[in-house]
């Protein structure tokens, strides 16, 4: 259907797909942040009126879930992300593959002296990713939204960061993802080409806050858990 769509055929093509993809996942992961950050909100917050009723954290929590699982119009925009995901990923291996053709059919001398290292292997950062999200998804989507064997997201998500390896698995997988979000965030606008070439460097600046903001909120969440 995608190549029907002509969506991989040429590299400007490829370069949409990738940033349009890429900034709709980011906007997601925004989202997925703001709900994940009340397991850590302080006890002080609590009981809290929500919705007419007061809850404490760990209904909250939960109410929170059921209500992104069970309302239809976000489940839709749910099978959006999927689609986009799988998108961004079959996008990223074309590119991947292209360039690598390119570099053996011509003699073609690369200058690293202005990129970054992370720049260079967003490939090797998206890999990371990619193994993070299934291991992921296998923990918690899987177990709550699939096959319903867990009813109660708040204690599943606080057993499992109680376990030293699944907290070391994301923090490596989460700041694999801070470096990736630096660097896609400005390419995905470059590539775009929505803005003058003169806010490129402002553009720049919200990347590497973007990134590291999100690395840095997301990080927190299995450490204090661990640690509480
Ligand atoms: C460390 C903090 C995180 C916590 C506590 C957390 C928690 C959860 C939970 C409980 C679910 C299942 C319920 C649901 O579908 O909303 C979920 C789903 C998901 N998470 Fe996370 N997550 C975290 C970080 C991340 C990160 C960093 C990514 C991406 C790199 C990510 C990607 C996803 C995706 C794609 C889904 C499926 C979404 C859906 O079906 O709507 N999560 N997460």
């Amino acid at each position: 259907m995608a190549f029907k769509l002509g969506l991989f055929k040429t590299s400007v093509a490829r370069k949409n797909v990738m940033a349009i993809t890429g900034l709709f996942t980011a906007f997601f992961l925004i989202i997925h942040l703001a709900g994940n950050l009340i397991l850590i909100l302080p006890d002080s917050m609590f009981p809290i009126e929500f919705w007419g009723n007061v809850a404490n954290q760990h209904d909250m929590y939960n109410a929170y879930s059921h209500f992104l699982v069970h309302f239809w119009p976000i489940s839709i925009v749910a099978y959006i992300l999927y689609a986009g995901l799988a998108l961004h990923v079959v996008d990223a291996i074309i590119i991947t593959l292209t360039n690598h053709k390119a570099k053996g059919e011509k003699y073609v001398k690369t200058d690293n002296s202005t990129s970054t290292w992370y720049s260079r292997n967003m490939g090797i950062l998206g890999t990371i990713i990619g193994i993070f999200i299934v291991i992921h998804m296998g923990q918690f989507w899987l177990k709550y939204k699939v096959l319903g064997t867990e009813h109660d997201l708040y204690d599943l998500v606080v057993r499992t960061f109680k376990l030293t390896w699944v907290v070391v698995l994301y923090e490596i997988g989460i700041i694999a993802l801070g470096f990736h979000l630096v660097h896609g965030f400005t390419s995905a606008h470059r590539s775009l080409g929505m803005y003058p070439k003169s806010w490129m460097k402002i553009l720049k600046y919200i990347g590497v806050c973007f990134g590291i903001g999100m690395a840095v909120l997301y990080g927190i969440i299995p450490l204090i858990i661990y640690f509480q």
